[in-house]
């Protein structure tokens, strides 16, 4: 894996240009101006050394994200790119695949984690005071309880 770190001004402003932003919040346009990322890395694959590298990108965008949270910093992994723009922007050979874009900046809005209702339904929403609700399954469901032999019987 390797990283392109965007911070330049003007291609901070192209990068977000290439991002779709929050595929459940149909009628939000993403950030307002004030409110988006001032930087970006954008984690490349260089398939001449690997093929795909889909766990190490995890691996790598999650401790990214966990040094910047512990730096008071915010970010959001990014995976729906417009990806030939965005290789045409930094004239990236064919052997180099954009894999993720991580954006990176201050948060400005409280986000609260809730449980999932009835139907486990996963989808964010914003309430009207403007905080930011993610649902998550509960840690019960998330363990997996294997039927034991004396349940069968
Ligand atoms: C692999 C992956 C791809 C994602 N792609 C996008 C994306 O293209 N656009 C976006 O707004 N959020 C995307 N997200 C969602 C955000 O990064 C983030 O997960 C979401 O805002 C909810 O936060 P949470 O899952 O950390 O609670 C993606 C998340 C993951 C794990």
């Amino acid at each position: 894996m390797k990283y392109l770190l965007v911070h330049d001004e003007n291609e901070v402003a192209f990068v977000f240009a290439q991002l779709k932003w929050a595929w459940f919040l149909r009628n939000w346009d993403g950030p307002a101006e004030h409110e988006r990322p001032p930087a970006y890395i954008i984690m490349v694959l260089d398939k001449r050394l690997n093929d795909r590298a889909d766990f190490d990108a995890g691996i790598a965008a999650q401790t990214m994200l966990l040094g910047a949270s512990a730096l008071g910093l915010g970010g959001c992994i990014v995976r729906t790119i417009n990806r030939y723009e965005l290789g045409k922007f930094y004239q990236l050979p064919e052997y180099i695949e954009i894999v993720l874009v991580i954006a990176i900046g201050k948060p400005a809005q409280q986000v609260v984690l809730d449980a999932t209702d009835q139907k486990g339904n996963m989808e964010y929403w914003t309430d009207e005071t403007g905080v930011h609700h993610v649902p998550k399954r509960s840690f019960d469901e998330l363990i997996y309880k294997p039927t034991s032999n004396n349940d069968q019987d």
